[in-house]
């Protein structure tokens, strides 16, 4: 396992970052003072703005120079702002990047507005580009993916019928589209090699489940400091995830009957959450999770080998593997 920091990952692009910053506050300015505060308060509440980090190193691994890119790299953060706080609603969450979530502090309404908000700004972002901007088709299909893979995961969230192949079809959509979109939207602005684009696009579709298998992980094993979310949020929300779908796998059939009847009631009760606690160490769920999200980063790696070989490529195979081991 490559033990390079996230920082370190980021070297090549710490300029360009810095740029795509002040880009997300000027584009999402509001003239009233109360949508700025509420706007302004999670597009400025930090996170680590991987997104545009892809998009930047995929576009730099593809031999691009310019600075449009800031613009797409801002474009692509602000739509996973946007999912963030309506998924906070969905979610109920009460922290997020270690900040009170928008809903906790002003209430749903604000938060879908804001949300909203936000997506307006993107078209905007998108509409004064030009015209043909194959940025444009590729964003729109990948709002609508997040959004059809948000309703599925909320529809089927207490399923236990749901298996890992239909579970990882839905981090496919609600996670792995905008990470996809982001290494693609990079690749297009850097080349018109078809073989390119698709390499680091079969990247973006592996480093997405990676990334997804892991935050469901760390909803149980995070370094609690670090992680910016409350804990056990999703156990709490009865929400089924990778880990759980496991250890639903795997467990004793009366184990499993528990867990069925842990995730329909009584979850919220902190007996059943260290139980659950219990079962990862007894199933070593976070090796298994690891195991599974690193074969992803394997396969993520694989898919840059169609890139030539620059220090942009060696930190976007830094990158996948960092998706693994992170902690937060
Ligand atoms: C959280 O994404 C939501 C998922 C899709 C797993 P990140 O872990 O990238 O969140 P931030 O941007 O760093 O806050
Ligand atoms: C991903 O799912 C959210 C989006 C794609 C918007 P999660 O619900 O797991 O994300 P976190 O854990 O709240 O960050
Ligand atoms: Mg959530
Ligand atoms: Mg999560």
């Amino acid at each position: 396992m490559s033990a390079t920091s996230f920082d370190q990952i980021c070297y090549l692009i710490a300029d360009d970052l810095t740029a795509i910053e002040k880009k997300l506050s000027e584009k999402t300015t509001s003239e009233y003072d109360f949508v700025d505060s509420a706007v302004q308060h999670v597009v400025q509440g930090g996170g680590k703005r991987l997104r545009p980090i892809l998009l930047l190193l995929s576009a730099k691994a593809c031999g691009y120079k310019g600075e449009d890119a800031h613009t797409l790299a801002a474009i692509v953060e602000l739509i996973h702002v946007a999912s963030l706080v309506h998924d906070d609603v969905l979610d109920e969450a009460p922290i997020r990047r270690g900040r009170e979530t928008l809903h906790s502090k002003w209430g749903n309404k604000v938060a879908v507005l804001v949300g909203d908000y936000l997506h307006a700004r993107v078209l905007s972002m998108l509409i004064a580009r030009h015209a043909k901007d194959p940025a444009m088709a590729i964003l729109s299909d990948t709002t609508q993916a997040m959004c059809e893979g948000e309703v599925i995961h909320a529809y089927k969230s207490g399923d236990f019928d749901i298996s890992a192949d239909d579970y990882l079809k839905i981090i496919g959509l609600k996670t792995g589209k905008l990470i996809t979109a982001s290494c693609a939207i990079g690749a297009i602005l850097g080349t018109k090699d078809e073989r390119i684009i698709q390499g680091l696009t079969e990247y973006g579709e592996a480093v997405g489940a990676a990334f997804q298998i892991i935050d469901d992980l760390l909803d149980v094993v995070a370094d609690r400091k670090k992680l910016g979310k409350e804990p056990f949020s999703d156990l709490r929300e009865g929400k089924l995830t990778f880990p759980i779908i496991y250890i639903h796998k795997v467990c004793t059939t009366e184990e499993s009957t528990k867990l069925e009847h842990a995730f329909s009631s009584e979850i919220n009760k902190v007996a059943s959450i260290e139980w659950i606690e219990s079962l990862f160490h007894r199933y070593q769920v976070q090796t298994y999770c690891r195991g599974v999200a690193q074969e992803y980063a394997n396969r993520a790696k694989s898919a840059l080998t169609m890139l030539p070989e620059t220090s942009a490529r060696d930190a976007l195979g830094q990158l996948a593997d960092y998706g693994v081991s992170r902690d937060w």
